[in-house]
């Protein structure tokens, strides 16, 4: 029995953020951000519109292309760093939208939130408890970040991916898996507020602990770092070679990461390495999903296909997947 993806969908925000509207609220500038980071625009919600109202819209495509209805989704799992609340779960919030009762849960692994979720459906399909696990990421990082912070603010958008697995007997699987994290670089990327260690007061709203805090370079440095490790480990435990590999999903962060995984690779990006940043910035779990619907739709990946998801975030965590499609 072999672990497959049976659909997928994306949902974006209608409302694009380019780097040229970034120039009349932060002191920054087109060329700085396009050559930094590879980032020409992004989609923010507007209004009250939550992870759950994305994440939805995203469900729904995938549960229609897996030829579904929602009934047959067995349990959820959300990634997302930007639930609509602390609690409940917004699995439990999408599941309501979709017209279901079904145990699930949210994951918090920042931007490899779905690598995560991806390796836990599997851990959870082949129990055989489940059959059909829908996997999302979703994210309004718009209303987590400072948009008075240049150093922050110019890299994220909003968005959700979703991705359907189950459990059959087709030729299709998950190869390996390699996951990785480190609780003591937990400061280089976090928001500081808002949690048990320190709620919400006057005090963290004044201080604007209510968005993201990075430290960009170091983060850079792991980033690199860890996923190129990610992606030749994960080559090796699932004993196949470099050439076999038809795409490569890196969590889209910045242009000159996803460049370092080209070079180890030794390819040139355009030929392997699935990039939109440039239209959507990151947008942390749900980057890798919106992704794979993208490069399926654009034929960029067939059945048989042996495809590596590979991310890093917050945590930090990381980790990569190969799988046959
Ligand atoms: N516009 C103009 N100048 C800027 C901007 C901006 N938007 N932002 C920063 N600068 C300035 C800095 O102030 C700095 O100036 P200084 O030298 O006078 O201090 C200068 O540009 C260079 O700053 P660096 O930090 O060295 O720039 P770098 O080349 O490292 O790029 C970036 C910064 C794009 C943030 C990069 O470090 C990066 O991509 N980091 C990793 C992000 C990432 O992968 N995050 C992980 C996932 S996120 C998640 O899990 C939620």
């Amino acid at each position: 029995m072999g672990i497959r993806i049976i659909g997928t969908g994306k949902y974006v925000p209608p409302k694009v953020l380019t780097n040229h509207d970034l120039e009349k609220m932060v002191e920054t500038n087109d060329e700085w951000i396009r050559s930094r980071t590879g980032i020409i625009e992004r989609r923010i919600v507007e209004g009250d519109i939550a992870a759950s109202d994305l994440a939805t819209e995203a469900s729904k495509i995938a549960i229609e292309k897996a030829g579904l209805k929602p009934e047959d989704i067995d349990a959820i799992i959300c990634a997302t760093i930007t639930p609509d609340m602390v609690f409940p779960a917004t699995a439990y919030l999408i599941a309501d939208k979709l017209g279901i009762k079904r145990p699930g849960f949210d994951l918090n692994a920042a931007c490899s939130g779905f690598v995560y979720s991806s390796a836990l459906a599997y851990s959870m399909l082949k129990t055989g408890i489940f059959k059909n696990i829908l996997v999302i990421g979703s994210e309004v990082l718009s209303k987590i970040v400072d948009w008075q912070d240049r150093n922050t603010c110019v890299l994220f958008g909003d968005g959700a991916g979703a991705a359907i697995y189950t459990i059959d007997n087709s030729e299709s699987d998950i190869l390996a898996i390699e996951l990785g994290g480190d609780g003591g670089c937990a400061d280089l990327l976090y928001m500081p507020a808002g949690g048990s260690k320190m709620p919400a007061s006057e005090e963290t709203v004044k201080n604007r602990l209510h968005f993201i805090k990075m430290n960009g370079r170091e983060t850079f440095k792991m980033a690199v770092r860890m996923m190129t490790e990610s992606v030749e480990k994960v080559i090796q435990k699932a004993n196949i070679k470099k050439e076999d590999i038809k795409l490569v999903i890196p969590h889209q962060a910045n242009i000159r990461i996803i460049d370092a995984i080209a070079e180890y690779l030794g390819v040139r990006r355009e030929e392997k390495v699935f990039v939109n940043l440039d239209k959507y910035g990151n947008t942390s779990a749900a980057s890798i999903p919106i992704a794979l619907d993208e490069a399926i739709s654009q034929g960029k990946i067939n059945r048989g296909d042996i495809v590596i998801l590979v991310a890093f975030g917050g945590g930090f965590s990381w980790g990569a997947i190969a799988l046959r499609y």
